[in-house]
């Protein structure tokens, strides 16, 4: 049952003027990429954050919720999964237009009938970018559930830097405009591509660059081989070695419980990862 109904007209009214005032005259064309102000040698308009969409659910429906923990893998389809074969792909920046390798990006969506996975992780997955600043997502177009429009939930975060949670939306969504939390800056560019869709999205992230900074990380080589001593709780934190939920580690003399089960990198130190490492 379409419940938009249960949106007020003040929220209506409220998204349409957000639209009205945020959507440039460039999104007539579609929307634009990052990566065409970088060419441009334009300041990159800093991508906005949502809130999780959580608010205007009824609550009487199954909840858009986060669950960290998800697994690392770019693609969340399997042959059996239903539903418009959909490739999101794209880069991340940070402020002077350059990549940001390693970024990591912790994707959730609902399935083709609308509804989370809050049991399993159907639908849930993180990857980093890569050393060209690059991610690209295998999934589905997800279904529509009430109160909202089609969207894409996505946590993104460079390397010591906060985590920014918002998401992504497709363009001619009939619900675009009566959605409160729809913002048309965070509309991808959206072709098909037989049998599926093939859309593409630039996060601009709140990190600082100088026209000389590279991709890499900036964190400083791990002072893990001066640690020689393990206090109890954990082993000493160590690029290379896979980390599950709970798996205590120390660095630099201080604990850290892992929140989300990855593959350590260089860069990705517990102090400069509060997605991945929180200290104890
Ligand atoms: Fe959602």
């Amino acid at each position: 049952m379409d419940e938009e109904s249960k949106l007020s007209r003040k929220t209506v009214l409220k998204a349409a003027i957000a639209a009205g005032v945020a959507a440039p005259v460039a999104l007539i064309g579609g929307p634009a990429l990052a990566r065409t102000t970088v060419a441009n040698g334009q300041a990159p308009e800093l991508t906005p954050a949502c809130d999780d969409g959580d608010d205007p659910t009824p609550p009487q429906t199954e909840g858009p919720y986060f669950k960290p923990n998800s697994p690392q893998r770019t693609s969340l389809v399997t042959p059996n999964t239903q539903g418009t074969r959909l490739t999101v792909s794209g880069y991340v920046f940070g402020l002077g237009c350059l990549p940001i390798a390693r970024a990591l990006l912790d994707f959730w969506q609902a399935d083709v009938n609308g509804a989370y996975d809050n049991v399993g992780y159907t639908f849930r997955g993180h990857q980093f970018t890569n050393d060209q600043g690059a991610f690209s997502l295998s999934t589905i177009v997800p279904g529509l559930y009430p109160g909202r429009t089609r969207h894409i939930h996505v946590k993104v975060q460079a390397p010591g830097r906060p985590v920014l949670t918002t998401q992504l939306y497709f363009p001619n969504e009939p619900r675009n405009n009566t959605d409160s939390i729809f913002d048309p800056r965070l509309l991808m560019t959206v072709r098909d591509q037989p049998p599926g869709k093939q859309a593409a999205f630039d996060f601009v992230l709140n990190v600082p660059q100088t026209p000389t900074s590279t991709s890499r990380p900036t964190s400083t080589t791990p002072t893990t081989s001066t640690s020689t001593s393990n206090p109890p709780g954990g082993t000493t934190w160590a690029a290379g070695t896979g980390y599950s939920a709970g798996a205590r580690v120390t660095y630099s003399g201080r604990g850290y419980v892992c929140l989300q089960a990855h593959t350590a990198q260089p860069g990705w130190e517990p102090p400069s990862t509060p997605a991945l490492w929180r200290a104890e």
